[in-house]
């Protein structure tokens, strides 16, 4: 692979010189002091003093390019366009135990995206809340994924970013609030910040990032109510916040997210029961709301009307009431999670015949009457048919060799 890469490396090199005659190929691409040494400045505070790029990559965009770096030509000079830092590569740089943000980082004129993956792995570190504004007129993809060492606030600074695009912190030691004005990111399409520590509310001011496609703050310690400004969001196609400490209802507004694909508001404290509004996000796939005292019951939905549905999770939200025979018209459905309820009443056949379910759990909950689906519904599903822990609940067993029983219901007494 490598010697292969060489060898188109040098095939390339015959032609530029066949193209430009005898020119010196720093020439063909020369780059600025300044920028140089900005960048060698920059890596060695991410992998160490002992790293010395001018003796490795006297040319670093040009033949002898740096693993993680990605250059552009700006009026005929080479300018860092990326770095990537961390191991994403079999030849990366890898990061130091101390690493620094030096000031160079801040000196790269044309640097649209700075990653950083697995990183920041020992001694914690905060993101140095210095010049991040001198990057306001380039930088568009910001990451931060997997560094358990990066500790402290997301600094307010990042609210100067206004090209940013991509602001995605994820699975980080970082703690406290978001930044208030992160609305003022206009041009956000993922704002993702899952797997942190971060507390306080979701500002209320993320309503205003209208280009939005994918909100996730998942993972967190994030409390207080929904801000209403979310059923604007228009575009978003993804919203998690599953695993928070939300309170207060669902939102009505929430409706108004047409596009939304993916909706996961699992493990949070949410109750007040359903909203009916919901029904009308018509391009929903998935609906997570699992782990929240919801209560109330499910038949004042009309499930029919969310025919995009392929997981609908309910399980663990203080339901009572019947199952709704309407959930039988959701054909994509693929997962149907209604477990550890308080539903009651018989279960229609229907739900059996739904062609796409591959795990139905209503186990936990207050079922009565006869069980009626075929042997072999129970048998294609297995477990993945529990319906155990419904002490009223028995099955039919007219016609049903013993192997096809569903698990851990017993058989109706004969009449
Ligand atoms: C890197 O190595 C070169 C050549 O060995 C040397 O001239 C230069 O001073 C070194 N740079 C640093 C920053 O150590
Ligand atoms: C963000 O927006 C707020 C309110 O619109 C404004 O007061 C503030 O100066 C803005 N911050 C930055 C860094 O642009
Ligand atoms: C968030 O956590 C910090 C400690 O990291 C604490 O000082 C602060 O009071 C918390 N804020 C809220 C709103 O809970
Ligand atoms: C929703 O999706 C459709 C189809 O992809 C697209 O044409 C429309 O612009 C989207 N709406 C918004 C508000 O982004
Ligand atoms: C379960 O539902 C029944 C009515 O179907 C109600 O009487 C009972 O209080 C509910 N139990 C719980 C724990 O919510
Ligand atoms: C289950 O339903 C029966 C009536 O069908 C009722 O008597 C009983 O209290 C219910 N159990 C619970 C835990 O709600």
């Amino acid at each position: 692979m490598r010697s292969h890469k060489r060898l188109s490396l040098c095939l390339l090199l015959v032609m530029v010189c066949f193209s430009h005659g005898q020119e010196d190929y720093a020439e063909v691409a020369p780059m600025e002091k300044s920028e140089m040494d900005s960048l060698f400045s920059t890596i060695r505070g991410f992998v160490g003093s002992w790293w010395n790029g001018s003796d490795l990559y006297p040319d670093p965009c040009g033949w002898t390019p740096i693993q993680g770096v990605t250059c552009d030509i700006f009026d005929g000079l080479w300018y860092v366009t990326a770095l990537n830092i961390g191991p994403t590569h079999d030849n990366s740089l890898a990061c130091a135990q101390h690493v620094e943000f030096k000031p160079g980082l801040f000196e790269l004129k044309h640097l649209a995206t700075l990653t950083f993956y697995s990183c920041f792995t020992a001694k914690p570190v905060t993101i140095s809340s210095l010049s991040w504004s001198r990057l306001s007129s380039s930088l568009r993809t910001l990451e931060f994924r997997s560094n358990p060492g990066l500790t402290g606030h997301v600094p307010p600074a990042f609210e100067s970013l206004r090209k940013l695009e991509s602001l995605v912190l994820v699975e980080n030691g970082l703690s406290g609030e978001i930044p208030r004005n992160v609305g003022n990111l206009s041009r956000l399409k993922r704002l993702s910040l899952a797997g942190n520590k971060l507390n306080g509310t979701v500002p209320e001011s993320v309503g205003r990032l209208s280009e939005l496609l994918i909100l996730d703050l998942s993972r967190n310690m994030l409390s207080g109510t929904l801000p209403v400004g979310l059923g604007s969001l228009s575009s978003l196609l993804k919203l998690d916040l599953s695993y928070n400490q939300l309170s207060g209802t669902l939102l009505e507004q929430l409706g108004g997210l047409k596009n939304l694909t993916l909706l996961d508001l699992s493990s949070n404290r949410l109750s007040g029961g359903l909203a009916r509004s919901l029904q009308s996000m018509d391009s929903l796939e998935e609906l997570v709301l699992s782990n929240n005292p919801i209560a109330g019951e499910l038949r004042f939905m009309d499930w029919e009307k969310m025919g995009q549905l392929v997981i609908l999770d309910l399980a663990s939200m203080g339901f009572s009431g019947p199952v709704p025979e309407s959930m039988s018209e959701l054909t994509r459905l693929r997962f149907l999670g209604l477990n550890d309820n308080n539903l009651s009443g018989s279960l229609s056949p229907k739900l059996a015949a739904l062609p796409s379910l591959t795990a139905f759990y209503i186990h936990g909950n207050n079922l009565t009457g006869d069980l009626t689906f075929s042997g072999h519904f129970y048998l294609k599903m297995g477990r993945r048919f529990g319906a155990w822990r419904n002490p009223n609940l028995c099955y039919s067993a007219q016609r049903l060799a013993s192997t096809d029983a569903p698990f851990g219901v017993k058989p109706c007494r004969p009449y």
